[in-house]
């Protein structure tokens, strides 16, 4: 194996951390540099298997301090980037729009500039690799799919910033001939996620026996993917994606949250020994996201035709798997939902 220093931003947020375990175990040739700030969602206990590796390095910084990227990528010259790092909730988008645009949009630019330069004399080999989101592409009815051709619809200041960023990449690519590659993905979820999400959030308040938040009827339909088959595809994205396209990644797997909120219940029920039904009495209807984007569902079938890509595991076994993880590593969670989050949820959820 060609040896090879990788940057991954935003490794130590929950996608990250599984894309940093998978390159820094299957690949030992290449050196992976996880670029990360901590904030409240990056959490190097996320990595504490992998931290000792000889093959991985962490560097804490801001994306947003463009001379700081510069001379980062003066120091390891990089031959690739898996650009993670985001402010990735909406609803902390819709209360505080600011931090969205200056790391989705600003620290995005930032790295291109700062590849490009790195880059100027000699492009071969080289890739710089954006992770980006079905919500772009904005909010579907009841029929159809995203797909890359889709026009982009963005509608809440997440998607607007992850759009604007998007554009970015692709105006490098087209402009400079910078070799780059993007894909959408829908709705992650697995080990490792910051519980201010649906799942670990109603998992977390299931198990605590708290109410479990349901905006407006519950009618709003996402396409789940497990989050290891998500880091699967951008391995081969990473590897094989050809430059200037586009690829989605999608679960064909969707749920409106009500259905997915009773299967989880239905789970924890017979996990926590409840009697069945226990669990689905916490289910609470609260005031609706303000533009809530009714469904998104994606037409992956580019990356399983061209890369012969596919999901590993059917939603229910991936769902219990997911149960199990955060049932058994109840520290890490308590850890997280301490201090700062605790204020965050009683402004969220009391405002509703
Ligand atoms: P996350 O919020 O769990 O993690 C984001 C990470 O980025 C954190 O470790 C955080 O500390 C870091 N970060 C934030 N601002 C930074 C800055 N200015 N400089 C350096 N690091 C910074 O997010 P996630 O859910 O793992 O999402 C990762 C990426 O995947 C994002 O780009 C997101 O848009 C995209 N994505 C997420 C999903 C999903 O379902 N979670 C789906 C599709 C695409
Ligand atoms: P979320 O996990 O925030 O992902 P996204 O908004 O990026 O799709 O939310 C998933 C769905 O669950 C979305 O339709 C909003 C809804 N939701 C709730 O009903 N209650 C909650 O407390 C949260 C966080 C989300």
């Amino acid at each position: 194996m060609e040896k090879k220093t990788i940057l991954i931003t935003g490794g130590a947020g929950f996608i990250g951390s599984h894309v940093v375990r998978r390159f820094v175990n299957m690949y030992p040739d290449y050196t992976i540099v996880n670029l990360d700030k901590l904030t409240y969602a990056g959490n190097l206990a996320n990595l504490k298997d992998i931290e000792k590796k000889p093959n991985y390095v962490f560097v804490k910084a801001d994306i947003v301090d463009e001379n700081r990227m510069k001379e980062i990528f003066q120091q390891y010259r990089f031959d690739g980037v898996i650009h993670l790092a985001a402010e990735s909730h909406v609803d902390r988008s819709i209360s505080h729009p600011n931090e969205f645009i200056y790391t989705n949009i600003v620290g995005t630019a930032n790295l291109l500039i700062a590849a490009r330069e790195c880059w100027k004399d000699h492009t071969e080999g080289k890739r710089f690799y954006h992770i980006s989101t079905d919500e772009v592409y904005g909010s579907l009815g009841k029929e159809g799919l995203f797909k890359e051709t889709t026009s982009y619809d963005p509608r809440s200041p997440y998607s607007a910033s992850k759009a604007s960023s998007d554009h970015l990449v692709r105006a490098f690519h087209h402009t400079y001939g910078l070799p780059a590659v993007i894909s959408n993905c829908s709705n992650n979820y697995g080990s490792y996620q910051f519980p201010e999400k649906l799942i670990p959030l109603s998992i977390n308040n299931i198990r605590n026996n708290k109410p479990i938040p349901i905006y407006g009827k519950g009618e709003n339909v996402r396409d789940w993917l497990f989050v290891e088959d998500h880091a699967h595809a951008i391995d081969l994205i990473f590897h094989k994606g050809k430059d200037g396209e586009t690829y989605n990644i999608g679960g064909n797997n969707e749920w409106s949250n009500i259905n997915l909120i009773r299967l989880l219940c239905r789970i924890l029920d017979r996990k926590l020994d409840r009697q069945p039904g226990t669990s689905e009495k916490l289910i609470t209807f609260v005031k609706d996201r303000a533009g809530h984007d009714l469904r998104y569902a994606i037409d992956s079938s580019k990356l399983r035709r061209e890369l012969g890509w596919g999901p590993s595991l059917d939603f229910e076994k991936g769902l219990e798997k997911t149960v199990d993880w955060y049932l058994a590593n109840e520290e890490w969670m308590n850890n997280i939902t301490s201090g700062e989050y605790q204020k965050y949820y009683e402004l969220q959820y009391k405002l509703r």
